[in-house]
């Protein structure tokens, strides 16, 4: 008789065939927001996650934020950090800062993370192989110095890393549009959906510290479990979503209408929480869809 044990084993594998017949080849692009990279354990098991994806083939992409770590630097440095409707001004030193702490450090750790999982890893930021270009952004017609809007994607690079079976890690700092030799701080999240759209990609999941959109920011079962583009309107406009939520909803609209097939925001702090969004019915956090 077999022991039941391996036979529950059996059942968790074969749950997930459904899945992986279904997105096997396909590509799947993850933001991992600064505010959930924060733990360290968690973080190890998002790079699980992700090595599995990749190791069973499917054409998985990490785009990651950084927030808390740039302030950190900052403060350490004395730099004040200032925000205008929300995103940070960011002046000439203050993309120094930026560059170092995103496209060094925090891309550099998550590489060497998967590579020490047993993982295949490249980093890039959106100025390698011109991957992103970015226009001069402002906030409601007020500066914000080195702040960027996604004007162009190149993804022929990340491409290539994904044919040679690497799953891409991008910070995206993003080169000017005029003037290549100026470089820009981009919204991670706009910059993961604009990516997912050149990608054709089947899935756009991003990785918070809250469960998903939630109705009342204090209460954790007031979960909106899934969400159209005319509710994702209406969410914004009666002020349910606000600050560092209102990027994600916007971008997974414009992905959606790019031809992303699903997105979703789900809680980064949950261990193996991409494993269970990707592999199994049980739906995580807030599905946002057309239908
Ligand atoms: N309706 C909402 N549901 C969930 N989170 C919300 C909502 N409105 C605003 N937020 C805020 O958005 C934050 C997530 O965005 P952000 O801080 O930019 O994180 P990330 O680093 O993942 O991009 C949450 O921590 C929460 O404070
Ligand atoms: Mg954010």
């Amino acid at each position: 008789m077999i022991d039941s044990k391996y036979g529950e084993h059996a059942q968790v594998l074969i749950q997930a065939l459904p899945y992986l017949q279904r997105y096997i080849g396909k590509t799947i692009v993850i933001k991992y927001g600064g505010a959930a990279m924060t733990d360290e354990a968690i973080k190890a098991t998002v790079m699980q996650d992700l090595i599995l994806m990749s190791c069973v083939g499917i054409r998985t992409v990490l785009v990651h934020g950084g927030g808390p770590e740039i302030d950190a630097l900052m403060g350490k440095l004395g730099m004040e950090t200032r925000r205008v409707r929300g995103l940070r001004y960011t002046d000439a030193a203050g993309m120094e800062v930026v560059q170092e702490v995103l496209a060094g450090k925090v891309n550099k750790q998550l590489v060497s993370l998967i590579q020490a999982g047993g993982g295949k890893a490249v980093g890039l930021c959106g100025i390698d192989g011109g991957l992103l270009k970015a226009r001069r952004a402002t906030a409601g017609g007020e500066d914000l110095g080195f702040v960027g809007d996604v004007s162009a994607v190149d993804p022929s690079l990340v491409e290539n890393a994904l044919g040679a079976g690497f799953i891409p890690v991008v910070a995206t700092v993003a080169s000017g549009e005029e003037d290549a030799r100026v470089i820009y701080n981009v919204n991670a999240d706009t910059a993961a959906a604009k990516l997912a759209m050149a990608l054709k990609a089947e899935k756009f999941i991003l990785l918070s510290d809250v469960p998903g959109i939630l109705r009342d920011l204090k209460d954790p079962d007031s979960l909106i479990r899934a969400a159209n583009p005319p509710q994702i309107k209406s969410l914004i406009e009666d002020g349910t979503v606000s600050k560092g939520m209102i990027p994600k909803v916007e971008c997974c609209v414009v992905a959606l209408a790019g031809g992303v097939k699903r997105a979703h925001i789900i809680d980064g702090r949950l261990p193996h929480a991409l494993l269970i969004e990707v592999f199994s019915d049980a739906g995580i956090g807030t599905m946002i869809s057309k239908d």
